[in-house]
């Protein structure tokens, strides 16, 4: 052992745990371990009153303490713990990332991995704890515990000191809220990924992997800087959930992560959250059809009120308005096109949802469609939306797939829009369990999935890589119905949602102020807000920036392809490879700006975002290769552009550069940058 280590063990580790919590001080150690590189040290032990902590610490720091880790539950509570196994099982985790797709892939991260088992009056719990370099996590399984239900979890994460954070308020029905800046002892709830950064100077990040068979968690106030789990209930509401298994099996909480850092880019940058998953890339899963998009889509001009999901006169999925779009996409190097309103029981959407998976409109030439965008090499994504019924859409799943192949049509987005059915939550374990059998019954078919109205993204995209990506997100579609999204939300999201897993925010508006609808008399009012009255709250590079700094291995050209058509700055998501291997955000701070580069194969993708504020951003080249030079095409807001004024401005620059090359941009209020470098 280290002195470093030695230090921290006999001299901070108990002054620290005396000044924290005195009455709650360490009564019997469970398990402890440093990461790899011995920055970080994590210790769970059994307190006086035999309840389960874990303290945390980097760089001698005291960085978090959770305490009352466990359950109550219909045959008592599980949170108070007599004895602590003599066994004691470590090992050294090491994971990558997979191949296929992601934001680096084949990264390798070391983790170490200690459990031990402690001993209930009937029953075990056995506890997980995994120390890794840039994060620490932990999870708990049960055995034989006698059990029907959990009423809730006693679990609580305690803040050594006050600092900010972003998140969205805690819901069990949706992700799309606006993100928010508050001191940690503002907050009255929230969802996570629970990003902060403490006044001592340290980032964190809370959020919770592979869930399955459990609701999910958020966090509720329970002191001045404390949070206590509140998963999200089942109907009754009087308890958290019920265990719909055999009490005689083993029992897996989620993995419980907290990203750690000592710069905000440190949380953007990290791998640990993917890497800690039991499950690995399931060999059955058919992977020949699994691979990134670009694509365009049937879509925004329902969302605009100029087109319906429904047949008549504005029909949006007709035969036509397909060819339409395939031909636009074959013509652009475009691999996808999304059909939104192809189906059948678009009118029954909000009165009982009832639609057909298998059954077209009567405008709609499905079988034709399907083989035309084929004979041009384009995918077509097919929509389902359940509108929350999802008892009805679970119960088909085999012969909806068998029909999607049989259409050699091998991805799909869903839907949830709409209340479930018994006034069960989205987020409870209900929905969870929903949730991840279409993912693992699509797995089954080498179908790919993007997910709307999901659950909170879990890392689940490794064990199934045909979850390929999902909203959970307050996206674009809120600039078409609402007040929309501001500038420093979307600068929030990569450090808070996306640290989650992959963002469909459906970017890539060009005509901002939707000057297409602006005479158009017959403009459907559908959601919150008449289109006319809306917009988007960006510039157009910054919508084009979002492919970059927002990923997504489906990345959407949101916009109708009217508005692409002849546009000179088309040509960045024309030559756009989704296919990425590796990322890294260059720059950035939550809810202010964040600057991004992707490498896929020998090109590069730069994007940079800012809030409402105009900034002058630097990119330094250093992660081109030594002794090579490339060029360059700049997409950059215009001298006199501004978000709100004057937000299409743009200008196009072309440019030699080399690794030693500093480029300096100006972004505009609410502006953006995108670069292509080959
Ligand atoms: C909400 C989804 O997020 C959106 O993309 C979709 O168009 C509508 N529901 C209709 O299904
Ligand atoms: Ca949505």
């Amino acid at each position: 052992m280290n002195k470093k280590k030695l230090l921290i063990l006999f001299f901070i580790l108990p002054c620290m745990a005396l000044a924290q919590k005195p009455d709650r001080g360490l009564w019997k150690s469970v398990v402890s371990d440093y990461s790899p590189d011995s920055s970080i040290f994590a210790s769970a032990y059994l307190t006086h009153r035999k309840t389960l902590a874990l303290d945390i610490y980097v760089d001698g720091k005291h960085f978090l303490n959770i305490d009352s880790i466990g359950l109550v539950t219909d045959a008592g509570n599980y949170h108070s713990f007599r004895k602590v196994s003599k066994k004691r099982a470590s090992a050294i985790l090491e994971a990558q990332t997979p191949l296929l797709w992601g934001e680096r892939k084949g990264a390798i991260q070391t983790c170490n991995l200690q459990s031990r088992s402690l001993s209930l009056k009937r029953g075990s719990l056995c506890f997980n704890l995994y120390v890794a370099n840039n994060g620490v996590a932990y999870s708990f399984s049960t055995y034989r515990l006698p059990m029907e239900r959990i009423c809730r979890e006693t679990t609580r994460y305690n803040m050594p000191c006050d600092g900010s954070s972003w998140s969205i308020p805690a819901n069990f029905e949706s992700y799309e809220f606006l993100y928010r800046e508050q001191p940690i002892s503002r907050i009255q709830d929230a969802n996570t990924p629970f990003t902060f950064r403490l006044d001592n100077g340290l980032w964190g990040s809370i959020h919770e992997g592979e869930i399955d068979n459990f609701p999910e968690m958020t966090l509720v106030r329970d002191g001045d800087l404390s949070f206590r789990t509140w998963l999200s209930p089942s109907a009754d509401k009087e308890h958290d959930f019920a265990i719909p298994i055999a009490n005689s099996t083993w029992h897996h909480s989620p993995i419980r992560t907290i990203t750690i850092g000592r710069k905000a880019t440190d949380l953007t940058n990290s791998t640990f959250v993917p890497s800690l998953f039991r499950s690995r890339v399931h060999d059955s899963i058919p992977l020949d059809h699994i691979r990134p998009l670009k694509y365009i889509g049937i879509w925004w001009g329902m969302h605009l009120g100029i087109n319906d999901w429904t047949p008549g006169p504005r029909h949006g999925a007709t035969t036509e308005n397909a060819i339409r779009y395939i031909d636009f996409a074959a013509a652009n190097n475009i691999d996808a096109v999304l059909l939104e309103g192809w189906n059948k029981g678009w009118e029954t959407w909000g009165k009982g949802q009832h639609f057909s998976y298998t059954e077209a409109a009567e405008d709609m030439d499905i079988d034709s469609v399907c083989r035309y965008a084929r004979s041009k090499g384009v995918e077509i994504i097919i929509h389902h939306e359940t509108g929350g019924n999802w008892k009805e859409y679970e119960s088909q799943l085999d012969s909806i797939f068998s029909w999607c192949i049989a259409h050699d049509i091998h991805a799909i987005k869903t839907g949830y829009a709409g209340g479930f059915p018994d006034q069960e939550l989205h987020h409870s374990i209900v929905g969870v369990n929903h949730y991840n059998t279409v993912m693992r019954k699509a797995a089954e078919y080498g179908i790919m999935i993007d997910v709307h109205e999901p659950i909170k993204p879990s890392g689940w995209n490794l064990s199934y890589p045909n979850l390929m990506t999902g909203e959970g997100v307050r996206g674009q579609e809120w600039n078409a119905w609402s007040e929309g999204n501001t500038p420093s939300h979307i600068c929030t999201l990569p450090f808070t949602r996306g640290l989650a897993g992959p963002t469909d925010y459906t970017p890539g508006i060009f005509d901002i102020n939707y000057e297409r609808i602006k005479g158009d008399t017959n403009v459907r009012k559908w959601n919150m807000k008449d289109a006319r009255e809306c917009r988007v709250h960006t510039t157009l590079c910054h919508q084009m920036a979002l492919w970059v700094v927002l990923y997504s291995p489906w990345q959407m050209a949101a916009d109708l392809i009217e508005n692409y058509e002849g546009h000179p700055c088309f040509r960045f998501f024309r030559d756009f490879d989704p296919d990425c291997d590796w990322s890294e955000m260059i720059d950035g701070y939550p809810g202010q700006y964040a600057v991004v580069v992707r490498k896929a194969k020998q090109q590069y993708f730069v994007g940079a975002i800012t809030n409402e504020k105009e900034r002058d951003i630097e990119i330094p080249l250093e992660f081109l290769e030594p002794g090579r030079s490339y060029r360059c095409t700049i997409y950059q807001d215009g001298e006199d552009a501004h978000s709100e004024t004057n937000p299409t401005s743009f200008q196009i620059k072309e440019k030699e550069i080399t690794r030693e090359t500093t480029l300096k941009v100006r972004l505009a209020p609410g502006g953006g940058c995108a670069i292509h470098i080959r």
